[in-house]
C-alpha cells in the first residue's frame, strides 16, 4: 500500500475521508462537501447513530454532485493536541474501514488543526494505517484477489505535505522494524530455526549494523554450556547473534546500551515435553529475539544517534536421544552450576548465558532482556500488560514511561531474597525451577538476575503480549512485535545524542 501526502485538492475518484468532531461538528472539508452535495452528509448523519465520537465511522455512498464513490466520515471526539496514540489508532481504524468497504484508493482531509500539529497529526495517522496494514500471507496460495486487502493508495491532504513527510519518515522506519519482527515471529518453525534466524539478523549489515554470529564451537569455547544444553536435543545447531549499531561515534568510548532476546525457535519442552494441544504456538517462543532484531532495524533505519548492542540466544528445544535430561547439571559461562529439573524452563538457561556474556564483553550501561518466558505471566496479567522486573528503579521508571507513551503497557513485578531462595538446589548452585507453581514468573526472573552481575537490568516477560488473537487498531491479529515501539521510544527519550 502506498502512503503519501499532498496539498488539499478535491479527489475525483475513490473515497474521501473527512473528520467529524463531537456533537456532529463537521471539519471544514466535510462542511464544504455537505454544501456541494445538497446536505447529503448531514442527512446521512441524521439518519444514523454517528455522532462524531472517537473512531466512529459512517460511509455516505455516491453523494450527489460529487465525482467520488463515497465519503467516509471519521469521528475524532474532542481532539487534544499532542494526543498521539489516539491519532495513530485512528489511522489504523480508517485503514481497516477502507479495506472492509473494498476501496482501492482514498484521500483524507486533515484540516482541524494548524501548523506543526497538523503535519504531526497526518504523520501519526499514516503511521497507524501502515502498522495496521501488516499481513502475513505468503503461504496462502489459493487466496483470490477479492479476499486480499483492497486499499492500494492512501493520501493525506495537508497544507504542508513536506512537513508531514518529514515527521513520517522516522515513523515509517520504526514500522519497518515492527514488520520485520512480525515476519520473523509469524514464520513457521521449519523455516525459522537458529541458523535461519541468525541469517535474517545478518541482513541488517546492509543498514550498517555490525553482526557477528557465534556458532556452537565458539560458544563452547566461551563456556556457554547452559545455553548449549537446551539445543543438544535438536538437529538444528544453536547460534548466538551479536549486533552492534554505532550511531553515536562521539560517545564511542562510553558504555553502550544493551538489549537481549530469547530466541527459542521452537519449544517442545524437551524431555519435559509439553502437551500436544496448542504446542504450535511455541513457534513464537523466539518473540524476544524477534523484537531485538526488529528494534535494531528500526534504530539503524532511522539512524538513531545511540550506541546499541543487541544479543539473541537462538536455540531449538527438542526431545531426542541426545536431549538434556531432567537432573542434568550444567556449568554456565559464569561458572555457576545449574541443576536442570525441568527442560521446559529453557528460556532462562539461554538468557542466563547471554546476559553473562553481554555484561562481560560490552560493560553496558544497562541490559534489558525480552522473553516469552512464563505461562504464569499470562495467568497474572493476561494479554494487556507485559510483566517486567528490574533491579534498578530509574531504569524501571523510564521503561514504564516509554510503554505508556506508545501504548505498549508494562506492569512491574517484585524481586526479592525470599523468591531467590526458592531456586537454591542441594545438588548444584541453583536449580532452574522452584518446584511448586507459586510465583512462577518471579522465580524465572530471579534465575535471570543471578546472571546479571549487578549491572542495571530489566526483564520483560512478553509471553502474553507477543501474539494476539484479535485485531487491535494498529496491531492486526497475529504477531504483535510488542516491544519494538516501546524500546525505540525508550531509546529516543533517554539515550539519543543530539
Ligand atoms: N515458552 C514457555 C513459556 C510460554 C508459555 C510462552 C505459554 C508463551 C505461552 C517457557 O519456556 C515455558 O515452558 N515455561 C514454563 C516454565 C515452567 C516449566 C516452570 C511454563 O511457563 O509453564
Ligand atoms: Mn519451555
Ligand atoms: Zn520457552
Amino acid at each position: 500500500m502506498k502512503i503519501s501526502f499532498a496539498t488539499p485538492r478535491m479527489p475525483r475518484s475513490g473515497t474521501i475521508v473527512c473528520i467529524v468532531m463531537d456533537d456532529r461538528k463537521l471539519s471544514p472539508s466535510a462542511e464544504k462537501l455537505d454544501k456541494d452535495s445538497g446536505g447529503a452528509l448531514t442527512r446521512a448523519i441524521g439518519a444514523s447513530r454517528f455522532t462524531g465520537k472517537s473512531d466512529e465511522t459512517l460511509q455516505v455512498l455516491s453523494p450527489a454532485n460529487l465525482d467520488v464513490a463515497r465519503v467516509l466520515l471519521v469521528g475524532v471526539g474532542k481532539p487534544r493536541p499532542g494526543d498521539r496514540n489516539p491519532r495513530q489508532n485512528r489511522g489504523g481504524v480508517i485503514l481497516a474501514a477502507l479495506n472492509a468497504l473494498g476501496e482501492k484508493k482514498a484521500a483524507m482531509f486533515v484540516d482541524i488543526q494548524k501548523g506543526v500539529e497538523i503535519a504531526l497529526a497526518a504523520a501519526d495517522m499514516a503511521y497507524g494505517a501502515r502498522l495496521r496494514s501488516y499481513r502475513f500471507d505468503k503461504y496462502r496460495t489459493k487466496e483470490k484477489p477479492e479476499q486480499k486487502p483492497s486499499l492500494q493508495e492512501l493520501t493525506f491532504l495537508v497544507d504542508d505535505p513536506k512537513a508531514a513527510e518529514k515527521e513520517f519518515a522516522p515513523l515509517d522506519k520504526i514500522a519497518e522494524g515492527v514488520f520485520f519482527t512480525r515476519d520473523l515471529v509469524s514464520e513457521p518453525p521449519n523455516v525459522i530455526y537458529p541458523e535461519t534466524l541468525s541469517a535474517e539478523a545478518k541482513k541488517l549489515a546492509a543498514l550498517g549494523v555490525q553482526v557477528e554470529i557465534l556458532d556452537e564451537k565458539q560458544m563452547k569455547k566461551l563456556g556457554m554450556n547452559m545455553l548449549l544444553g537446551v539445543g543438544v536435543g535438536s538437529v538444528r545447531p544453536s547460534r548466538l547473534v551479536v549486533m552492534q549499531w554505532k550511531g553515536n561515534p562521539r560517545a564511542a568510548n562510553k558504555a553502550p546500551v544493551a538489549f537481549l532476546g530469547k530466541g527459542v525457535t521452537f519449544d517442545t519442552g524437551g524431555i519435559s515435553i509439553k502437551p500436544a494441544g496448542g504446542m504450535e504456538d511455541m513457534k513464537w517462543d523466539m518473540g524476544g529475539a524477534g523484537v531485538v532484531i526488529g528494534l535494531m532495524k528500526a534504530l539503524a533505519g532511522r539512524k538513531a544517534k545511540v550506541n546499541v548492542v543487541g544479543i539473541c540466544g537462538c536455540v531449538e528445544n527438542m526431545p531426542s536421544g541426545s536431549a538434556q535430561r531432567p537432573g542434568d547439571i550444567v556449568t554456565s559461562m559464569s561458572g555457576q552450576t545449574v541443576e536442570v529439573i525441568n527442560t521446559d524452563a529453557e528460556g532462562r538457561l539461554v538468557l542466563g548465558d547471554a546476559l553473562w556474556y553481554c555484561q562481560g564483553r560490552f560493560k553496558p550501561q544497562f541490559m534489558v532482556n525480552l522473553a516469552t518466558l512464563t505461562g504464569a505471566i499470562i495467568v497474572a496479567l493476561g494479554h494487556e500488560y507485559a510483566g517486567f522486573f528490574a533491579n534498578n528503579d530509574e531504569l524501571a521508571d523510564k521503561l514504564t514511561a516509554a510503554g505508556k507513551a506508545v501504548d505498549e503497557k508494562l506492569w512491574r513485578m517484585p524481586l526479592g531474597d525470599a523468591y531467590d531462595k526458592m531456586i537454591d538446589s542441594d545438588a548444584a548452585d541453583m536449580r532452574n525451577i522452584a518446584g511448586g507453581r507459586d510465583a512462577g514468573s518471579i522465580v524465572a526472573a530471579q534465575f535471570l538476575q543471578r546472571f546479571v552481575n549487578g549491572v542495571p537490568w530489566a526483564h520483560l516477560d512478553i509471553a502474553g503480549t507477543t501474539w494476539s488473537k484479535k485485531d487491535a487498531a494498529t496491531v492486526p491479529k497475529g504477531a504483535t512485535a510488542f516491544g519494538v515501539r516501546l524500546l525505540d521510544r525508550f531509546v529516543t527519550d533517554n539515550y539519543e545524542g543530539k
